[in-house]
Formats: C-alpha cells, sequence, structure tokens
C-alpha cells in the first residue's frame, strides 16, 4: 500500500464523505467579454510555461472557473496517483453524446490508437500489442540500433558544429521505420517520412482554420493523412500472407489473437502501427540528455569514464547496459529535470473530489509530469541536474513518471530506454559534443517539449577540454545551469 492510497479512495457514498468544500480552487479569472478564451491561447501557446505559472501562483491545484470548458490543473502525487490510477472515472475521451463527424477520415484513423482507447477496449488493444513491446523481443533490435547510430556518426566530422536534433531525430524516426514495419527501401522511408513531416507540420494551423480550401494547411494535412493510411494499409496487405514468420512490431500485431481467436482489424493495425512509428520523445529526450551533459562537464566526464572503462570502445550488449549505472542516473535525472512528455489529461465521466473539492462531471484535468517533477517538497535543489540523486531516491510512480503511470503507462518505455542508451553509449565514447557559446535555446511543445530551433552542438576529439558555455533564452526555466 502506497502512502497516497489513503486519498484514493473513489466515488465514496455521500453520507460517509468527509465535509469537503462547495467552494473552487483557486485559479485565473476569465478575461470580461473575451472570457476563458485568452487564458486558452495562454495554454496553447507555451503549456509549459503556463503550468509553471500557475503552480506558482495557485499552488498544486488550480481551475478554470465555472464556465465550460471545466479545466482542473493538479500537480501533487496525490493528484497524480487518483487520476491515472482510476482509469474506469478518469477516462482519456470526453463523454460526448453522438459520433463524432469526422469519424470515417484519415485523420480519425490515425488518432484512434492506444492513447484514445477506454476501458474494455483499450484493455484488448494492449494485451494484443503487449507481445511486441515485451523487453525480451525489443531487445532483438538492439544490434540494428547500434549499426544505425554507427552510421549517423560516420557521417560526423572534427570540429565542425551541426543540429544534432535534426540527426537524433533522423535516426529515431529510421530506427522507428525498421523496427516497426521492417522497412528498407530509401524510397519507401523517405515518402512515408515526408508524409508524416507534412501531416505534424500542417496539423496545428489546420486545427485552428479548419477549412477544406485549396493550398491550405487543412487540405495538406488531410491530403497527407490519407497517403499514411493508404501506405500503411498496402503494407498491412504486403506482410499478412508471412506475418507469422515476421518479427516486426506490424507482423507481430498481424499475428497476434485474443482467446476468442479474435485479431485487430485493419483499420485498428493502421492506427496502432502509426502510434507505434513516433518516437518524438525519444528524440527529445536524446537531445536534452546531450545539452545537460555538455553543461555538466564533470557529470559527462565521469559517465565517459564509466562507458570505456566498461565498453572498451565497443557496443554495449545487453548485458552490459545494466552494469552501467551512470548512464541509467544521467536519462533518468533527463527526463525528471525536462520529461519530454510534460503533461496530460483525462476527464472524470462522474462528479468526483480532488483534494478537499468537488469536481463536476466531464471536468478536463490536467496532470503534469513537468510539475510534479520539481516539486521542492519532493525533490531537494529541484531545477538542479545532479544524476546522484539516484543512488539513494526511490520515489513512487506517482512522483515520478516520465513514461506515464497507470493503465496508459508507455508501452514503448522498454523500447526508448534500450534505444537511448545504447545512442548515448556508441556517440559518447566517439566524440565529444559541446553548446557553442552564447547560443540561444528556447524550448516549445511541439509533439513533445524540445528546443524550439534544434540544437546545434561542436563536435570534437573525446580527449578534447570539456567546460560549460553560457546560453541564453527561455532554456534557463527548464534548468538551474549554476
Ligand atoms: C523517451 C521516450 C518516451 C517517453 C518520454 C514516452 C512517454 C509516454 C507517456 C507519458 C505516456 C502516457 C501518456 C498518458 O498517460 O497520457 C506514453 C504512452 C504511450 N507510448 Fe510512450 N514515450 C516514449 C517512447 C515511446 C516509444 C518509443 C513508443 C513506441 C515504440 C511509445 C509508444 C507509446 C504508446 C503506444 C502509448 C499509449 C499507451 C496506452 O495508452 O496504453 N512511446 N508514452
Amino acid at each position: 500500500m502506497s502512502k497516497y492510497d489513503s486519498v484514493s479512495a473513489e466515488r465514496v457514498p455521500a453520507m460517509a464523505r468527509p465535509v469537503i468544500s462547495v467552494e473552487l480552487p483557486p485559479g485565473p479569472q476569465g478575461v470580461p467579454v473575451l472570457g476563458w478564451n485568452v487564458e486558452a491561447l495562454r495554454w496553447s501557446k507555451d503549456p509549459v510555461s503556463y503550468l509553471a505559472r500557475l503552480y506558482q501562483e495557485y499552488g498544486t491545484l488550480s481551475v478554470w472557473n465555472p464556465q465550460r470548458p471545466f479545466r482542473v490543473f493538479a500537480f501533487a502525487p496525490e493528484h497524480n496517483q487518483k487520476i491515472l490510477a482510476n482509469p474506469e472515472l478518469f477516462q482519456v475521451k470526453p463523454d460526448r453524446k453522438g459520433k463524432d463527424q469526422a469519424q470515417s477520415s484519415a485523420m480519425m484513423t490515425l488518432r484512434t490508437g492506444l492513447l484514445r482507447l477506454d476501458g474494455e477496449e483499450h484493455k484488448q488493444h494492449r494485451k494484443l500489442m503487449a507481445p511486441a513491446f515485451h523487453h525480451k523481443q525489443v531487445e532483438a533490435y538492439a544490434e540494428m540500433m547500434a549499426a544505425m547510430t554507427h552510421k549517423m556518426i560516420d557521417a560526423w566530422s572534427l570540429h565542425e558544429v551541426r543540429d544534432i536534433e535534426d540527426d537524433l531525430r533522423r535516426l529515431v524516426h529510421r530506427v522507428a521505420m525498421k523496427a516497426v514495419l521492417s522497412l528498407d527501401d530509401e524510397s519507401e522511408i523517405q515518402t512515408l517520412n515526408e508524409l508524416i513531416e507534412t501531416m505534424l507540420s500542417s496539423a496545428p494551423r489546420a486545427f485552428m482554420l479548419p477549412f477544406d480550401l485549396p493550398g491550405s494547411s487543412y487540405r495538406k494535412m488531410m491530403k497527407s493523412a490519407n497517403g499514411i493510411v493508404a501506405f500503411l494499409q498496402a503494407l498491412v496487405e504486403r506482410k499478412r500472407p508471412n506475418a507469422d514468420a515476421c518479427r516486426d512490431i506490424l507482423a507481430m500485431m498481424i499475428s497476434a489473437r485474443n482467446e476468442e481467436g479474435t485479431g485487430f482489424d485493419s483499420a485498428e493495425l493502421i492506427a496502432e502501427a502509426y502510434n507505434a512509428l513516433c518516437h518524438e520523445s525519444s528524440a527529445s529526450t536524446l537531445v536534452w540528455t546531450l545539452f545537460l551533459l555538455a553543461q555538466h562537464p564533470q557529470v559527462y566526464e565521469d559517465l565517459v569514464e564509466e562507458l570505456s572503462s566498461e565498453l572498451r570502445g565497443g557496443n554495449p550488449g545487453i548485458e552490459q547496459l545494466s552494469r552501467l549505472p551512470l548512464l541509467d542516473r544521467v536519462l533518468k535525472e533527463s527526463m525528471r529535470l525536462i520529461p519530454t512528455a510534460p503533461f496530460g489529461t483525462r476527464f472524470n465521466v462522474e462528479p468526483c473530489q480532488m483534494g478537499a473539492y468537488e469536481l463536476p462531471k466531464n471536468a478536463a484535468v490536467t496532470f503534469s509530469q513537468f510539475i510534479t517533477h520539481r516539486l521542492p517538497e519532493i525533490y531537494e535543489r529541484p531545477k538542479c541536474f545532479l544524476p546522484e540523486r539516484w543512488e539513494t531516491y526511490k520515489p513512487t510512480p506517482y512522483e515520478y513518471f516520465p513514461f506515464g503511470a497507470g493503465r496508459h503507462n508507455c508501452i514503448g518505455a522498454a523500447f526508448a530506454m534500450l534505444e537511448m542508451k545504447m545512442v548515448l553509449a556508441i556517440l559518447l565514447q566517439r566524440y565529444r559534443v559541446a553548446v557553442p557559446p552564447n547560443l540561444r535555446i528556447d524550448h516549445i511543445f511541439q509533439l513533445s517539449l524540445r528546443p524550439r530551433k534544434g540544437l546545434l552542438m561542436s563536435v570534437a576529439a573525446t580527449d578534447s577540454r570539456c567546460a560549460r558555455s553560457p546560453v541564453t533564452g527561455n532554456v534557463h526555466a527548464l534548468v538551474e545551469l549554476g
């Protein structure tokens, strides 16, 4: 039983409830006439800074008061447990009446993967997908990950300055294409990559102006979504006859059957394959980790020392990865300080209690890894990068949850950890990377928390001197660089 169990009891009958407040938690006031639109704009423009401001002004529980949408922001570990350990009450979809108009469009197909499912449907999908993401299965991709990492850094040269974010993003996309789809053909990889990139880059504008006009972002988004669905549909049909003989994630999902002998239909396969391809968070975590290492030279030195004494320049085997404790702590601390999936939202399908307050049905309740991971009552010196804290600290799943918690926790966590460790172990033994002095680095939330304009890094020999560089920009809101 965890220390938060006492607050997780659900839907206590009214008679037995402790006295609760009929008042609402504190929160910003809507602007006259414009109402909550101003607040919604601030929230959508820079959600991470917005959450930090809410926490600073109102503490761990706040609310947009009482007009619709009823939006709650809950940051304490006991709130996280209440939300994430009770998936029947806090669901990923709002309780909307009627079928979504756009249900049949390609866009909707791509948006109906695991993270959009609730209840029995989610349970069934997750069960069918679990074997393909089991850590034993994932380990089979280690050599491929290592080979692709070498290919990436073979193209680097000493003394150049490169956008390391661009390199890492391409790398994780290639690894995903291979692991999920077994795609080798360069032109197929490029076609699918371009379709995904066009769809994702047009999406923000398309959602703001959802009009199907020639040349509009909306039309571009829909066209590329159709292209992705058609591409994946063709791949599913191509793989079906021999799926049992293949070990990629899509083939395993094609072959998967439940107790009744039923498997995924084509639309479900397309949705889940598309979701399994989106590795934005892994790329962003790698980028921030390299940035944090470059800005903490002693940790960088110690990590290179650990890697070279255990691996002696070679690729890490699965066994060896478990003997790299500093690498593990560095990644844990990087994901604590800069969680690339920094928040999530659920909707309560019934009125319920949150802390001392009563929430009406269908509130949008946002929790945040970003805020919880830097609560001073949990983490000493919360804004500092201190991998050594993980030598002794054992948080609960609601105090530290970069991969989420509860029923929707990240099914790709073992994959991501293996990939990130492999990439760092190989890259750091080969080159020393550093941030050029006075670089401006701003953060942005765009599918994941990432640097707004990529991250330039200089490439040097491993024995070159390591020093922290001064940087500007709102990256200072993410980490205290001393
Ligand atoms: C550092 C890398 C990653 C991070 C930080 C991350 C984070 C997360 C988080 C926080 C959630 C839960 C979201 C919520 O509860 O609202 C999640 C779910 C999910 N992740 Fe990841 N993820 C990462 C990598 C991956 C990879 C590589 C894959 C695929 C191979 C993946 C596939 C998924 C899927 C399918 C779900 C939905 C699970 C469900 O709803 O049951 N993730 N991830």
